[in-house]
C-alpha cells in the first residue's frame, strides 16, 4: 500500500511539521491569544511563542508557560539569554508544553544586545554554541536557531554560524534576511540567504518582509529556503498564514479579507484579549493592532487616533460601526 503523501513535510529534528509557514516570534504580539486564533485558521503551521526571558522563567517572574493549555501543536517556545545554564533550565520547564525549543540570537533593541542576547550572540558563536549544547543536552525535543545575517554588513556571518549552530545540535535555523545594524530598515535580502543551500544539512526557514501568499512563494524560489517565517504582516489579518499555506499548497489564490471581515477578526481578536487580560488591560494592549486591521480607510489617521485613545468597550465597537459606515457611503 503506498503511504498517503504529505503535501510538504519540514523534519526538525525528530518532530515533523507539515505546513512550508511558521509564525515569527513577535514579543508582545504573538501571546496565547493571538496564537489560539491564528490556530483556527492553519491547524498546520508552526506557532512561534514571543520571546520567553530564561532569566524572568528560572526566577519566576514570567507567567508565559501559563498562557498555554497544549493545544497550539505544532508550537515552538522561544527562550532569550546568554547563560548556558540559565537557557537550559528555562528550555526545561517549558518542554512539556513545546514541540520545539527556539533560541533568540536575532534580537537586536539596545536593551536585549547589551547584555549578550539576542543578536548580540552573533558576534560571540562559542557562547551560542555553548548554549546550544547545554539546552540540547537538557531537553528531549529539537532546539533551533533565529538569527540575523550578521551584526553588521561588513561582518555577515550567518553562513559559518549556521555551521556551528548545526554542529552545536540544531535542528533547523530561522534567518531574517537583514543585519542588526539594519534593523527593520531597507529591504530584507533573500537572495542573500540562497548561499545557506548546501552549507548546512538542516533545513532553513527563510524571514523578512513576506506579507502576502505571493511574496512567501517568491521567497522561497529566491532564497531556496525549505521553509518561511512570517511575523508582523500576521498582525491584522489572521488568515494570512493559511492563505500562504493554501498558495503554496494548491496554487490557489484566496481572497484577501475585506474590510468588514477584518472588522469582525478585529473585534473576535480584542474580545479574546479582554476574556484573558481582563478589560481595562486587554483594551490597553490591544492598541497596538488597530493600525495593523484598519490599514487604507478613508480618514485612517482620525480613527486610529480616536481607537488607540478609547478606553470604553462600547464607544470601541460604535468606532468601527462607524467607520464601516463610512466606507460603505
Ligand atoms: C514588535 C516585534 C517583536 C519581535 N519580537 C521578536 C521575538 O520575540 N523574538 C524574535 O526572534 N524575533 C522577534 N522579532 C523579529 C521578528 O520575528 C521577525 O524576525 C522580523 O519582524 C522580520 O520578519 P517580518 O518582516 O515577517 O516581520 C520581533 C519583531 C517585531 C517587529
Amino acid at each position: 500500500m503506498p503511504t498517503e503523501q504529505k503535501i510538504c513535510e519540514i523534519k526538525i529534528g525528530n518532530f515533523s511539521v507539515n505546513s512550508k509557514v511558521s509564525l515569527s516570534p513577535l514579543a508582545g504580539i504573538t501571546d496565547y491569544v493571538m496564537r489560539k486564533l491564528l490556530r483556527e485558521y492553519s491547524k498546520t503551521c508552526l506557532l512561534t511563542t514571543e520571546m520567553i526571558s530564561s532569566e524572568a522563567l528560572v526566577q519566576k517572574q514570567d507567567t508565559n508557560i501559563s498562557y498555554s493549555d497544549n493545544k497550539e501543536s505544532p508550537v515552538s517556545f522561544q527562550i532569550e539569554g546568554h547563560k548556558p545554564e540559565l537557557m537550559a533550565k528555562s528550555a526545561k520547564i517549558l518542554e512539556k508544553k513545546a514541540d520545539i525549543i527556539d533560541i533568540n540570537m536575532g534580537c537586536p533593541i539596545n536593551k536585549i544586545v547589551k547584555g549578550n542576547d539576542g543578536c548580540a550572540l552573533m558576534k560571540n558563536p562559542e557562547l551560542a554554541k555553548d548554549i546550544v549544547i547545554a539546552v540540547k543536552e537538557t531537553v528531549n525535543i529539537p532546539v533551533t536557531c533565529k538569527f540575523r545575517l550578521g551584526w553588521g554588513l561588513d561582518t555577515k556571518n550567518f553562513i559559518e554560524f549556521a555551521q556551528i549552530m548545526q554542529s552545536a545540535g540544531a535542528s533547523a535555523v530561522t534567518v531574517h534576511a537583514r543585519t542588526r545594524s539594519q534593523m527593520y530598515s531597507g529591504n530584507a535580502d533573500w537572495k542573500e540567504l540562497s548561499n545557506l543551500k548546501g552549507e548546512i544539512d538542516i533545513p532553513y526557514f527563510a524571514n523578512g518582509d513576506i506579507d502576502s501568499p505571493e511574496s512567501a512563494m517568491k521567497c522561497l524560489e529566491i532564497s531556496d529556503a525549505d521553509g518561511i517565517a512570517v511575523g508582523r504582516a500576521s498582525m491584522g489579518d489572521l488568515s494570512l498564514i493559511y492563505r500562504i499555506e493554501e498558495y503554496i499548497n494548491t496554487g490557489k489564490l484566496l481572497k484577501e479579507p475585506n474590510l468588514p471581515e477584518k472588522i469582525s477578526m478585529l473585534k473576535k481578536h480584542l474580545d479574546s484579549e479582554i476574556a484573558f487580560r481582563g478589560e481595562e488591560t486587554g483594551i490597553k494592549f490591544f492598541r497596538k493592532f488597530y493600525p495593523c486591521y484598519i490599514k487604507n480607510i478613508r480618514g485612517g489617521a482620525e480613527y486610529r487616533h480616536r481607537l488607540v485613545t478609547e478606553l470604553n468597550y462600547k464607544n470601541i465597537i460604535s468606532i468601527l460601526d462607524e467607520i464601516l459606515l463610512n466606507e460603505k457611503n
